[in-house]
């Protein structure tokens, strides 16, 4: 915690006349009054705040809804808060001195923060890497600041400011330098050091609402350089990357049976990573949700949506002739405490249907296919022995029993006639009583006419002892189409050790796989889990900075690996 450098607490010289400009009105953290420069430009007027999730731009500003939404760890613990960020919306960059207004209009007992980040954060279904910056607020009748310095998920320094604060409350923050000023109703609370917090001259803008209100208002928002300070707003990028004609994607829709080459993308870094962007839309030609579609996401709190993220990769995968193979509707993890809370098993059955409808309704006709059964077989051997029949006895079946899986694939096809539907599971591509349990569940399921189009294979290989044969991988893939069901790699990522001989195992066992599906008819897409190493579920996260993995094709720096090439000599032969 750090106190304030300036203890004085004075009237703004304008701010009870005209709110802006605030001419004069500013405190120097290093010398006199620096003088604003021309007009305060807008940031809501004209700009894009309607795919912020949680945002509904009205005549009277942004109304920011409370959304809870938080992360869940595997165990269910956790609940690291997750706010959103505008980042389809604008953005600022500066150099020197630039000085942000907002006016925060409340009509409940919501707390309304503002969040100004230097930097973008990185959203993992486990894991949010809080990245620098700010938040300023107004919690009860207090004024309260917290800064973020990039290097843990807790804030570096919290303050709060008692004060007459009331529904409408304008709040002003000025960077300068290392500095940064903080005004509530046009009375300076104090200048911080800001450590650096907006360093790369940029300022990203996200909000949140808490406590026990639905929510508030982002009445204005507005932005000027102060002094010799330069400033800029800049929108979103252009979803539509250029497209070769011979990437992966191309390759195998030359294929004399065209299969769909897919990876796992998240929305975030597809806004802020340029070099992100443009592999993804030239190389593939189906997208999976890595996590911007699982309930915590999607559904924080009951009844509350946000496809704001979801929506954002629908639409990259339009802009550029992608697939979306949506990911995922009734898994046992990734679920906002709500739906694990105790309840009636009826009501855990409608929790799950209502879930289904609104998510699947909400894509129909925009996504090609649909996991809706994520992970449903046991890692424990009882369950093998004791009537489960392999099942994994997760809340869903708890309240259903094995029945949950008719009632989610019956529930998805009403929902969108047209989806492929899909099981997805791990552990499955090589024979033993995983596999077997399996393939006696798909038989009951047929036999009692569910509507299930397909198995999907994760592939994860995460040790040595990981990997399997694509030999046995094919037998499966058989097995399939024998029950007249499709098959496709869902998942697919393969961490090794150090040294060249392991990117050459990894290719190996990329090669092979795509290889097996691109021989069996009934398979219809080959997908990775994310394709670089900078980003994604096997990169080294929960440290600041996060450790790059290696588990994909092309590495930190989106240089293509091995593991590439050998997928291209696949398709290419
Ligand atoms: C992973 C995500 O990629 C990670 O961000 C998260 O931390 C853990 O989950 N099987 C699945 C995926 O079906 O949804 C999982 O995704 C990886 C395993």
């Amino acid at each position: 915690m750090e106190g304030l450098s300036v203890g004085v607490r004075r009237r703004s010289v304008v701010a009870a006349a005209a709110w802006l400009p605030f001419v004069g009105a500013s405190t120097s953290c290093t010398g006199g009054p620096e003088p604003v420069r021309g007009p305060a430009t807008d940031l809501l007027e004209g700009r894009d705040w309607a795919h912020f999730a949680g945002a509904k731009p009205t005549s009277a500003g942004v109304r920011i809804t409370r959304l809870d939404r938080r992360i869940t760890r595997q165990d269910g613990g956790g609940g690291q808060p997750n706010p959103p960020v505008n980042l389809r919306g604008p953005h600022l960059v500066f150099r020197g001195a630039v000085r942000i207004e907002a006016r925060l209009r409340r009509t409940d007992d919501t707390d309304a923060y503002l969040h100004l980040y230097g930097e973008t954060p990185v959203v993992y279904d486990e894991w949010r890497q809080e990245p620098r910056g700010v938040r300023i607020g107004v919690a009860g009748g207090r004024v309260r600041f917290d800064r973020w310095d990039g290097d843990s998920d807790r804030p570096a320094a919290t303050r709060t400011f008692a004060g007459d604060f009331g529904e409408d409350v304008r709040l002003a923050v000025e960077v300068r330098g290392s500095g940064l000023v903080l005004e509530a109703d046009g009375t300076v609370l104090g200048t911080f050091a800001g450590r650096d917090v907006f360093g790369h001259g940029r300022v990203w803008f996200g909000a949140d609402a808490q406590g026990d209100g639905e929510g508030w208002t982002l009445g204005e928002l507005r932005a000027l350089p102060l002094g010799r300070g330069r400033m800029a707003v800049q929108n979103a990028p252009g979803l539509e990357v250029p497209r070769s004609t011979d990437a992966l994607r191309d390759l195998a829709a030359d294929l004399e049976r065209p299969i769909r080459l897919g990876t796992a993308l998240a929305a975030g870094p597809l806004l802020t990573d340029g070099a992100y962007r443009r592999t993804a839309g030239e190389e593939f030609s189906m997208l999976t949700p890595e996590n911007d579609f699982k309930p915590q996401f999607v559904q924080p709190r009951r009844g509350v949506f946000a496809f704001e993220e979801g929506d954002t990769l629908v639409a990259f995968a339009e802009a550029n002739g992608m697939q979306v193979h949506a990911h995922t509707l009734v898994w046992f993890e990734a679920l906002p405490a709500w739906m694990r809370a105790e309840m009636t098993d009826a009501d855990r059955r409608r929790v799950m249907t209502d879930h289904i409808r609104a998510v699947a309704g909400h894509f129909r006709g925009r996504v090609a296919e649909w996991d809706v059964v994520n992970e449903p077989m046991s890692d424990e051997d009882e369950d093998y022995t004791n009537g489960n029949l392999g099942v994994r006895p997760h809340l869903w079946f708890e309240a259903m029993g094995e029945r949950y899986i008719d009632i989610a694939f019956r529930t998805a096809r009403e929902a969108d006639p047209h989806a492929v539907l899909y099981l997805n599971e791990y552990g499955v591509e090589e024979d033993g009583p995983r596999w077997d349990a399996l393939l006696a569940l798909l038989i009951r399921l047929r036999g009692r006419g569910v509507p299930i189009d397909g198995v999907g294979f994760q592939n994860h290989e995460y040790t040595a002892g990981d990997r399997t044969d694509p030999e046995a991988f094919r037998r499966k893939v058989r097995a399939l189409a024998g029950l007249g069901l499709k098959a496709r790699v869902s998942e697919m990522d393969v961490l090794v050790g150090d040294g060249a001989e392991d990117e050459d195992v990894q290719a190996r066992q990329f090669a092979g796989k795509l290889a097996v599906c691109t021989e069996e008819p009934n398979c219809t897409s080959f997908s990775t889990w994310g394709f670089t190493d900078r980003y994604g579920s096997t990169a080294d996260i929960r440290t600041y900075p996060p450790g790059p993995g290696n588990a994909l094709p092309w590495d930190p720096a989106y240089e293509a690996k091995p593991a590439y090439w050998a997928l291209r000599d696949v398709l290419d032969r």
